[in-house]
């Protein structure tokens, strides 16, 4: 969708929405809105019981000036509350009712609305962004759906006296918004579409955004000795592949920030095999590389001043004849020895050897992977924050700050020496899993011993993030994109100038 921005007079036609602090003066929008409707904005807030409080929202149809239309007065609350990430709320709010409606075109006055913290630029992009956020379905195998369960809005505007301005601040965000969408796709296709081969191909057509995208295949892999993530896709037909997605737009000398994401296009766990119940949940269990391709993008559309690479692995765990069996020891790149005692974590087979494979490649300034790697980590923070595990303060701190910005959330978790005493094995160098104790902690244990000291390393599990299974401010149900933001930011502000 396409978010335009207009300093002309107000449509007369569709939505017109004006947003209303609590306890705030009344804006020039407002005032003017109200005059050409004579006084109809006043009298419907007062009618309605509208004080402006977050949320809440008065609809007047057709009021005069607007016989073709509506306006929408929309709760902004109170003033010194705005952030961004509110501001980012408040535009996608009618976005969500106006999406699948009978209106097609959705206009915020904007004239006047300011709060004390934010630039008016930032506030009204901020309003924009979040409006375009919102803005997204997944439609592509729907041949029979009704009109009224498609989108039916196909324009959001911005109007303001500062609408030039909010357009530039716009256009780095709404590249972010590009790669939050690209995530949210790669999520929602299933597994017989996006699988290893076809994911992979569709990474190397970034390359038609600057980024440099290389392929590996089976045999590149067994070369390396990747044995740990080739046992994972060892009953799958598919060819599991590592994709290397580069976007280098820093300086030469500046090491490279290095993001590595979790790709198991379908997770039946293999021959430790799931109940089927839910199953189908298991193709977005490659959420974790989505974020990643996702940020890759959105880095390269805004021309980001770092150096930045995206390593996925891409596999399929499926049970057959030749599937990985419970019990058996693979070699992982990095030379240590797995006793796969359950073929159903498989997302630290796959991580281990990507991980290894980043710093044998790189000189990573900091390594931060993504994944939906446990089960337990919903138990724990359900679907409200992602599990953070780091044994770097400051790198937990950036990455805490960059959620919060975002409003992709992280919330750390521990990781320490008895989490590590957990997954040691009898007769290789660790076992795969432990008890169900603190899943996500060993997990992440696990990953640890693959990364070498010295080098920031943090590891989000987002199993509880990537779908949402109710809708959220800035997704409808389905596919959130989560991660693309929040690496995003944490590029933005801590590896540019
Ligand atoms: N992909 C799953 C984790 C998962 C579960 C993601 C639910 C999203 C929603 C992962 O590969 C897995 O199966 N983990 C197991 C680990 C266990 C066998 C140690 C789990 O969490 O049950
Ligand atoms: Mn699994
Ligand atoms: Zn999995």
């Amino acid at each position: 969708m396409n978010v335009t921005f207009s300093k002309a007079a107000l449509p007369k036609t569709g939505a017109i929405v004006v947003p209303v602090f609590q306890g705030g003066n009344r804006t020039v929008g407002f005032r003017s809105l109200n005059k050409m409707t004579g006084g109809a904005l006043e009298r419907a807030a007062k009618v309605g019981d509208f004080s402006g409080k977050t949320g809440q929202q008065v609809e007047l149809i057709s009021p005069k000036g607007f016989e073709n239309g509506s306006v929408l007065l929309l709760g902004a609350g109170k003033p010194g509350e705005m952030t961004l990430v509110n501001a980012h709320k408040l535009g996608a709010r009618p976005v969500a009712k106006y999406f699948k409606s009978h209106e097609k075109a959705l206009t915020f006055v904007l004239d006047g609305f300011t709060a004390n913290d934010i630039a008016t630029d930032e506030l009204h992009a901020a309003i924009a962004y979040g409006a375009r956020l919102r803005a997204y379905a997944f439609d592509v195998y729907r041949t029979t759906a009704k009109r009224s369960e498609m989108p039916s809005l196909k324009k959001i505007s911005i109007n303001s006296s500062e609408a030039l301005e909010a357009r530039k601040v716009f256009v780095d965000l709404d590249g972010i918004a590009d790669g939050v969408f690209l995530a949210r796709d790669l999520v929602s296709e299933p597994a017989n579409i996006l699988h290893p081969e076809s994911y992979a191909e569709r990474c190397k057509e970034l390359e038609s955004h600057g980024l440099k995208v290389e392929v590996l295949g089976e045999k590149a892999m067994a070369k390396l000795g990747m044995g740990s993530l080739l046992g994972v896709g060892q009953g799958s037909r598919k060819e599991s592949k590592l994709v290397i997605m580069k976007w280098l737009g820093g300086d030469e000398a500046q090491k490279p920030v290095c993001f590595v994401g979790k790709g198991v296009c379908f997770d039946t766990g293999g021959i430790s095999l799931k109940p089927g119940e839910g199953m189908w949940d298991m193709k977005w269990d490659m959420g974790g590389s989505a974020a990643v391709t996702g940020v890759m993008l959105a880095l390269a559309k805004r021309k980001a001043t770092a150096n930045v690479v995206g390593i996925i692995g891409l596999v399929e765990n499926m049970p057959d004849g030749d599937a990985q069996r419970p019990g058996d020891v693979v070699t992982s790149m990095s030379g240590q020895t797995i006793e796969v005692l359950n073929t159903d974590a498989e997302g630290r087979l796959v991580l281990a050897d990507a991980l290894t494979y980043t710093q044998e490649e790189f000189d990573p300034a900091v390594i931060v992977d993504l994944a939906t790697l446990t089960g337990a980590i919903i138990i724990a923070l359900a679907h409200e924050y992602a599990g953070c595990f780091s044994p770097d303060d400051e790198l937990v701190s950036a990455l805490t700050d960059a959620g919060k910005a975002t409003g992709e959330e992280v919330w750390r978790m521990p990781l320490n020496k008895a989490h590590d005493d957990m997954i040691k094995s009898e007769i290789a160098d660790m076992k795969n899993i432990s008890g169900r104790e603190g899943g996500s902690s060993t997990a992440a244990a696990f990953l640890k011993r693959f990364v070498k000291d010295g080098i920031p390393w943090a590891h989000i599990d987002i199993a509880g993030m990537a779908w949402a299974y109710k809708e959220k401010p800035l997704c409808a149900k389905g596919a959130s994109g989560f991660g693309v933001r929040l690496l995003d930011e944490f590029v933005r502000a801590n590896y540019e100038d």
